[in-house]
């Protein structure tokens, strides 16, 4: 079926607790995007549990795959390589995609590829505007990371400001967990913020001394905390919803200010947003105002492609695959991979 000028790729994402699969045509174009989710699974447990998710990769990676390939209209000998998800992450849950992909990749005698899961995460944006290209900055914000990144050129990035302790999703979970929202926190917190007043309660925008683009969530997490056990000591009346309301209004702020400033500094005018916590509607909305009166271009991905997804890593892999940027059969999982490190 394949038209030799088009390069298709097959997508595979297992770092934390979605087992994914996805055929992307050219870079940008998505024939599917298969995700099992395990969510449920360890909502039990109030959060990722490291053993678990590692099983259900390995229970599940096959099926999800062979849905990938059949919503395509594809098989594996229509694929040009495959792309995966090597680091970071849990280091079980990687292996069993990077082991996967492997395989595949020898028995079809095709390019392995490596991809940082955060530069799949910011190649969301490329499939949801087809016209966006380098230069732009990247905020990128999710689970397990806070970054700003400058995009210089495809897989070319500089860190402009990361987290010096909790990821801005993890205070999301944390925060979500303590008002009794259970796991994960994020989009619930966006649901009950709806309801709330933003402004009721004043908590901590942390600056981080030093490193303007920086951020600090685990203040603005203990001061969430604090608050919660004054409350309980005075007997005063807790409003979940303005406690949801007013923690994500500072959370917002950061990140908005961060971006736009660091925009600014940079003399860029293309801003765009990635990663679990982009699918949220205050940091969405709020960064659509700040980009419009700043003159900047909004990019964000619709929320399925915020959130872990293998279409983001094909999307990403194919432009590994342009500079011939390929894995040897010795590629590792790297847990705690660093953006800019390559595969090989
Ligand atoms: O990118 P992702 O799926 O996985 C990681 O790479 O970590 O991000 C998951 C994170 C979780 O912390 C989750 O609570 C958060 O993204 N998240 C949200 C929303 N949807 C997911 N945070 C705020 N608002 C949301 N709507
Ligand atoms: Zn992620």
């Amino acid at each position: 079926m394949s038209n030799k000028k088009d390069i298709y790729i097959l997508g595979i994402e297992s770092s934390c607790d979605e087992t994914a699969a996805a055929v992307v045509k050219n870079g940008r174009e998505v024939l599917s995007n298969i995700i099992f989710s395990q969510i449920s699974l360890h909502t039990l447990y109030g959060g990722v549990v490291p053993e678990i998710a590692s099983r259900q990769h390995i229970e599940k990676i096959n099926q999800v795959i062979r849905k990938a390939l059949s919503e395509a209209n594809c098989t594996l000998d229509d694929m040009d390589a495959v792309a995966v998800t090597y680091g970071p992450g849990l280091v079980g849950a990687l292996l069993v995609g990077v082991a996967e992909a492997k395989a595949i990749c020898y028995a079809k005698n095709i390019p392995l590829i490596g991809v940082h899961h955060i530069e799949g995460h910011i190649s969301a944006n490329y499939i949801e505007h087809k016209e966006l290209e380098p230069p732009f900055l990247c905020m990128v914000a999710s689970g397990g990371h806070s970054h700003l990144v400058m995009v210089k050129g495809y897989g070319q990035y500089d860190i402009i400001g990361r987290t010096h302790d909790d990821a801005a999703g993890e205070a999301y979970d944390k925060v979500a967990r303590a008002i009794g929202l259970g796991y994960p926190g994020g989009p619930k917190v966006d649901a009950v913020a709806k309801e709330g007043n933003p402004e009721a309660i004043s908590f901590p925008r942390a600056k981080v001394e030093g490193a303007e683009y920086d951020f600090s969530f685990s203040g603005l997490k203990s001061a969430v905390l604090n608050y919660l056990n004054q409350c309980e000591m005075k007997g005063e009346e807790i409003v979940i919803a303005d406690v949801a309301a007013s923690f994500q209004a500072a959370v917002v702020d950061v990140l908005v200010d961060h971006t736009i400033s660091a925009a600014k500094a940079l003399n860029v005018d293309k801003v765009s947003i990635a990663g679990g916590v982009a699918a949220n509607s205050a940091l969405r909305a709020s960064m659509n105002k700040a980009c419009q009166e700043n003159n900047m271009i909004f990019y964000y991905p619709s929320p399925i492609l915020c959130t872990d997804n293998a279409a983001m890593i094909g999307a990403a892999g194919y432009y590994e695959y342009l500079n011939g940027n390929f894995a040897g059969w010795d590629l590792n999982a790297v847990p705690n991979l660093k953006i800019g490190e390559r595969a090989v």
